[in-house]
């Protein structure tokens, strides 16, 4: 007998922006095996399955990709149904494709549970629509991580052309923005960061590119801890946001 590994989307955070059936999948599995960014508060739905961290931030033990592997399809082999949760959507930025391809030639059994994304769920909980008739026909959403990541994908767009997306890219939002004025984007291009979306502690920063660039950023509401994740929004999008009077944080 077989299991069945579900790859399912815990969203940004709040128990209440989780699919229906990624709540069905927690109360039903045996065994949760879940990320950093995940809230307690969706975990605490897992009811009586076995649950272990596999995340990959600082401080705590480090599970590689490969054991994470293993772990899902021993658990799958036994009959287990398990629950591999990641926040946000499986399949943006979370490893989801690899996991799916491993339990594929494991020839185990496997679904993907899509969940809110916070690329566009932190900007829209902020109230910044990334597509905005007339202002932006569109948006990209790259990784912020390392230069490798995000240079190529923001040097193939003509200035302004799209909202950009950023994830993973508290680090290094000096120098994407300096890249994206070097390559003609205005100062005053409207930019955000967006932390903790859809949490107690969420908060948001508005400015421009320029002041992306070059200012000391900090939060708009309260100041976020060191680990809160941050997305940030760049484009005139996020300018079409001041008329709205969504709350970004708050439960
Ligand atoms: C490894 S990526 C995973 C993305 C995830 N799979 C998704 O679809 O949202 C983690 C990044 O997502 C963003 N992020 C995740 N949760 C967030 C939240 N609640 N508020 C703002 N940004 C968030 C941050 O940019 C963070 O560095």
């Amino acid at each position: 007998m077989t299991g069945l590994v579900s790859l399912v989307g815990a969203g940004p955070g709040d128990p209440d922006l989780l699919t229906r059936k990624a709540a069905r999948r927690l109360a039903e599995a045996d065994l949760v095996l879940y990320d950093a960014l995940v809230d307690p508060a969706v975990l605490e739905l897992a009811g009586a399955a076995q649950r272990f961290y596999v995340g990959k931030r600082a401080g705590r033990h480090h599970v590689t990709q490969e054991q994470i592997h293993r772990m899902m399809i021993r658990a799958a082999q036994a009959g287990s149904r398990v629950v591999r949760l990641k926040g946000g959507d499986p399949f943006v930025f979370g490893r989801g494709g690899e996991e799916a391809l491993a339990l594929a030639r494991a020839g185990i059994a496997f679904e993907v549970v899509p969940g809110v994304s916070s690329s566009v769920a932190a900007p829209a909980l902020a109230g910044i629509p990334v597509t905005h008739r007339g202002m932006s026909t569109g948006f990209v959403v790259v990784a912020g991580h390392a230069e490798a990541a995000w240079q190529p994908a923001l040097d193939s767009l003509a200035p302004g052309a799209l909202t950009v997306v950023v994830l993973m890219g508290l680090g290094h939002r000096a120098a994407i923005a300096a890249r994206l004025l070097e390559r003609g984007w205005s100062a005053r291009t409207p930019a955000a960061i967006v932390w903790a979306a859809s949490r107690a502690e969420g908060s948001t920063w508005r400015g421009t590119l320029r002041e992306l660039a070059t200012t000391e950023v900090e939060a708009g509401a309260g100041t976020p801890s060191e680990a809160a994740p941050g997305t940030i929004v760049i484009g005139e999008a996020p300018a079409a946001s001041h008329p709205l009077t969504a709350a970004g944080g708050s439960r």
